[in-house]
């Protein structure tokens, strides 16, 4: 037992839909736990979490699971597919834990969008990074989240490659209108957002729209 860590304090943080959000700082921060906190994988030990109209703070452990497989995607930096299960199975994981009868068409349709329409039966070790990030991004955003979280999404994966798989979760983004959170330690993926973030010690220690080349502080 680490016993109880105060990772993050005094977070206010207001995210409208629609919006991408760079999230940055130093590490140990506190830039995973945050999304972990609003993607209801952990849970805060005080305050409230509200996300696309649900309080976390109010939800047994079977509405957040409901709230997870219905509400965010998650993409992180090792990719976390199941290995076990072809790109085709792991994409649907997500419509058939949502009860969609058309799950493997759904999802062979959306490996096809990431460009991966020739891998459907391919398993993650038979996949270079590059692809079990695009097999990763299509599971997140199969079911239509409203809001997208992305921990490190090009962190394993080459410059090129990274930068592909940035240009396909905007890309995404854009089609869907995802609300979009974005955790990285690359200045120039950060400035693609239309936000940044800066945390610090596990407090918000700037935070700025981006609005035509301008940098414009959001007073908190
Ligand atoms: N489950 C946990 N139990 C105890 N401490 C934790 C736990 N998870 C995270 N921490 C601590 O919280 C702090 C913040 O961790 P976090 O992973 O959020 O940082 P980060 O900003 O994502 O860092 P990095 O950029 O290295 O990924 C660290 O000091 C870490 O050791
Ligand atoms: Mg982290």
């Amino acid at each position: 037992m680490a016993g109880e860590v105060n990772v993050l304090r005094g977070v206010d943080l207001t995210v409208e839909g629609g919006e991408t959000v760079g999230v940055v700082g130093p590490s140990g921060s506190g830039k995973s736990t945050l999304l972990m906190v609003i993607a209801g994988l952990e849970r805060a030990t005080s305050g409230t979490v509200r996300v696309a109209g649900h309080d976390l703070s109010a939800l047994d452990e079977d509405a957040l699971a409901r709230f997870r497989r219905g509400a965010v995607g998650i993409v992180f930096q090792s990719f976390h597919l199941v290995p076990t299960m072809t790109a085709l199975e792991n994409v649907a994981i997500p419509l058939e834990l949502a009860g969609a009868r058309d799950a493997f068409d759904l999802a062979a349709a959306e490996l096809g969008a990431v460009g991966l329409a020739h891998r459907l039966s391919h398993y993650p070790g038979q996949l270079s990074g590059g692809e079990q990030q695009r097999v990763a991004l299509a599971r997140a955003f199969v079911a239509r989240p409203k809001l997208l979280l992305a921990d490190e999404p090009t962190g394993n994966l080459d410059q090129a490659t990274g930068r592909a798989i940035v240009e396909l979760l905007f890309d995404l983004h854009g089609r869907h209108g995802t609300t979009l959170l974005l955790v990285t330690h690359d200045p120039a993926l950060a400035a693609r957002c239309g936000r940044v973030v800066h945390v610090e010690d596990g407090r918000i220690a700037a935070d700025a729209r981006q609005e035509g080349g301008r940098v414009v502080p959001i007073r908190r």
